[in-house]
C-alpha cells in the first residue's frame, strides 16, 4: 500500500472487512473428498487451504455441511449444530477454521432457517406427538379440505414443483415451500426463534466470521384463514403484506440476530439471500440494523450486454447507498447454470423464464454451446466484476472456467428440482455441482480416491487445477492475477463512468485512478496511450479485442 487513500480503503483488518471482500463459495460435498467415499468433506477442504490462499480470496462461504439426508443437497438440515459424519466432525471443522484464519481467510457458514429436514428431531417429535401438540406448533400443520380432509389445504405449488402440502399418517397436512423433506418452520413460535439464536452463537463461538442466510425473505407467514388460492396468491403484491414472501415483520427477527452478531468482536456479518421485488425492499435486509448485506442476483438473469450491465451496476450502487451497505456481485452459484455456459449459448439459453404462470426453458438447444466464446465472455465479465466497488461472490470451479455438465443421466441426477420440475431449468442444478477436477489424471480427477457422487465428463481433464496452474493463459492464472492485483488496487467504494463513444463499450474509473474497460461488442476498441498502462487483460495492437476486459492502472499503485 503506497497510496494513502488506498490504505484507508483497505478494510481487511477492520470490522468492515466484508464490504469489498472476494468471497469464494465452497459446495462441500463437491470440493475435495479426503476419505474416498465419493462425497467431498471437511478434511478435503483442509487439504486444499493452500490452494485457497494462492487464489487470493478474502473469505470462504461454506454451503451446508450439517447432518442431512441430502434430499436438497444439504439444505435439508437434520441438526444445525453439528457436522454430517460423512463430511467430518466438529473437531475437523475447528481445524479448518484455524487453518483458514492462519492464512487470513475468513469463514462464512450457511444458515437455513425457513425449514428443517423431515429427519430433524423436532419434526420427528411433531409426527409422533399428533395434532394439536406443542411439537406441531413449531411447524405449519393444517387440516385438509374435501369431505374427509383428503385434499390439501390450498392448491399452492412448491418451488420445486408439486403441491406445497404433504399429508401425514394421521391425516393432517404440513406446509413445505421447497421439497417434501423440507417442512417449513413456524416463526411465530418463540422456541424456534430462540433455537436459531443459539445456533448463531454456537458457530460464532467457534470462530465463524459471518453467515449466509438461506431464503431470508420467506421465514414469516400469515396463514390466517381463509387462505387465498394459488391464482389469487400470484396476483398479490409483494410489498410487505404478501402471506408468504418478504413480510415486513421478518425484520424483527433479523434485528434480534443483529444483537447477537454485534455482541462479538469483530461483529459477525451476514448476507441475505432475498429474492424480493424492488431494490428498496432488498435494502431492508442489507440495513445495519438487520443482516447488513443482501445478495444482488441481477447479473444471473442478464445477458452479456453492455446496456444491461450498466444499468444493473448503476442501480445496485444506488441501492447500496440506500442501505448504507456495500453491494454484492454474483455471476455463478450452486443454483444456476455456470456463467461460462450461459455466455456461450444464445441469449436466455439455460435459464428459465416465466411465461404467464409457467416456467419454461428459453433459448436455443444446448448443442449450440460455443465453449470458447463462453470462456472469453466469462473472463470479460469476471474482470469487470472484480473491478467494481463492493464484494464479489465467486463459485467453486468458475476459477477454472468450468462449464455446466450436461452429461448426467436421469438415474444419476440428485436435484429435487429435476424430479419435480419446479422453478429451475428443466435439468435442475446438478450440472453446476459436479465435483471439481484437481488433476488431469487419476481417480475422479483427483477429487477423491474412489469416484465422485456425480459423474465427471472426460473434458474435465482440460480444466483440472494441475493443468491450469501450469498454464499462464488459463482461467485459473487469470483469477489469481486478478485477485492479487485487486488487493493492491482496491479503493473507496465508488466509481465514475467514462464516456467511450460506443454503446457496447463500458469504462469506469475508481477513485485512485484504477480503470476498467469492457468491450461487449465484436469490434476492437482503440485504447490510445492507455494501452501502455494496461495491467491485466488482452491488448492487441493498442486495442481492446471484442468481448474482453482490461484493467488500466498507474504504475505506482501496483508498484
Ligand atoms: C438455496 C437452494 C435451496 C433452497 C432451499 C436456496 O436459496 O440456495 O440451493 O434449494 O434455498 O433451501
Amino acid at each position: 500500500m503506497t497510496d494513502a487513500s488506498t490504505a484507508e480503503a483497505r478494510t481487511d483488518d477492520t470490522a468492515a472487512w466484508w464490504r469489498q471482500a472476494a468471497v469464494y463459495q465452497i459446495y462441500p460435498r463437491s470440493f475435495a473428498d479426503a476419505n474416498g467415499d465419493g462425497i467431498g468433506d471437511i478434511p478435503g477442504i483442509l487439504s486444499r487451504v493452500d490452494y485457497l490462499a494462492d487464489l487470493g480470496i478474502d473469505a470462504v462461504w461454506l454451503s451446508p455441511f450439517y447432518p442431512s439426508a441430502l434430499a436438497d443437497g444439504g439444505y435439508d438440515v437434520d441438526d444445525y449444530r453439528d457436522v454430517d459424519p460423512r463430511l467430518g466432525t466438529l473437531a475437523d471443522f475447528d481445524e479448518l477454521v484455524a487453518a483458514l484464519h492462519a492464512r487470513g481467510i475468513r469463514v462464512i457458514v450457511d444458515i437455513v432457517p425457513n425449514h428443517t429436514s423431515n429427519r430433524h428431531a423436532w419434526f420427528q417429535e411433531a409426527l409422533a406427538a399428533g395434532r394439536g401438540s406443542a411439537a406441531r406448533e413449531r411447524y405449519i400443520f393444517r387440516e385438509g379440505t374435501g369431505e374427509n380432509g383428503e385434499l390439501p389445504p390450498t392448491d399452492w405449488v412448491s418451488v420445486f414443483g408439486g403441491s406445497a402440502w404433504q399429508r401425514v399418517d394421521d391425516g393432517q397436512w404440513y406446509f413445505h415451500h421447497f421439497a417434501v423433506e423440507q417442512p417449513d418452520l413456524n416463526w411465530d413460535n418463540p422456541e424456534v426463534r430462540e433455537d436459531f439464536l443459539k445456533t448463531l452463537r454456537f458457530w460464532s463461538d467457534r470462530g465463524v466470521d459471518g453467515f449466509r442466510i438461506d431464503v431470508a425473505h420467506m421465514l414469516t407467514k400469515d396463514l390466517t384463514e381463509p387462505l387465498p388460492s394459488r391464482a389469487e396468491l400470484e396476483l398479490l403484491p409483494q410489498d410487505g403484506t404478501h402471506p408468504l414472501i418478504d413480510r415486513d415483520e421478518v425484520h424483527e427477527i433479523y434485528a434480534e440476530w443483529r444483537k447477537v452478531f454485534n455482541s462479538y468482536d469483530p461483529p459477525r456479518t451476514a448476507v441475505a439471500e432475498a429474492w424480493v421485488s424492488t431494490p428498496e425492499r432488498r435494502a431492508r435486509y442489507a440495513s445495519a440494523e438487520g443482516l447488513g448485506q443482501a445478495f444482488n442476483f441481477d447479473l444471473l438473469v442478464a445477458d452479456f450486454d453492455a446496456e444491461q450491465f450498466r444499468s444493473i451496476i448503476a442501480d445496485n450502487l444506488a441501492q447500496a447507498t440506500l442501505s448504507g451497505s456495500s453491494t454484492t456481485w454474483v455471476l455463478s452459484n450452486h443454483d444456476v447454470t455456470r456463467h461460462a455456459t450461459r455466455y456461450g449459448l444464445p441469449p436466455l439459453n439455460g435459464r428459465p423464464v416465466k411465461q404467464g404462470t409457467e416456467w419454461v426453458k428459453a433459448g436455443g438447444p444446448a448443442d449450440q454451446l460455443d465453449r470458447e466464446r463462453g470462456r472469453r465472455r466469462a473472463h470479460a465479465a469476471t474482470l469487470l466484476l472484480l473491478g467494481l466497488p463492493g464484494s464479489t461472490y465467486l463459485y467453486q470451479g468458475e476459477e477454472l472456467g468450468l462449464h455446466e455438465v450436461a452429461e448426467i443421466s436421469p438415474e444419476q441426477r440428485q436435484d429435487p428440482a429435476f424430479f419435480r420440475g419446479g422453478e429451475f431449468d428443466g435439468l435442475g442444478r446438478d450440472g453446476c455441482r459436479v465435483p471439481l477436477p484437481w488433476t488431469a489424471e487419476g481417480s475422479s480427477f483427483g477429487f477423491g480416491a474412489d469416484g465422485a457422487h456425480l459423474p465427471q465428463p472426460s473434458w474435465f481433464a482440460e480444466y483440472a487445477v494441475d493443468v491450469e496452474a501450469a498454464d499462464p493463459s488459463s482461467t485459473l492464472s487469470l483469477y489469481r492475477e486478478a485477485l492479487r492485483l485487486r488487493h493492491r488496487l482496491q479503493t473507496a467504494e465508488s466509481l465514475e463512468w467514462v464516456e467511450t463513444g460506443r454503446v457496447d463499450v463500458l469504462r469506469f474509473a475508481r477513485p485512485n485512478g484504477w480503470q476498467v474497460v469492457t468491450n461487449f461488442g465484436a469490434e476492437p476498441f482503440d485504447l490510445g496511450a492507455d494501452a501502455d498502462a494496461v495491467v491485466l487483460g488482452p491488448v492487441d495492437g493498442g486495442a481492446l479485442p471484442g468481448e474482453s476486459t482490461v484493467w488500466i492502472a498507474p504504475q505506482e499503485l501496483i508498484g
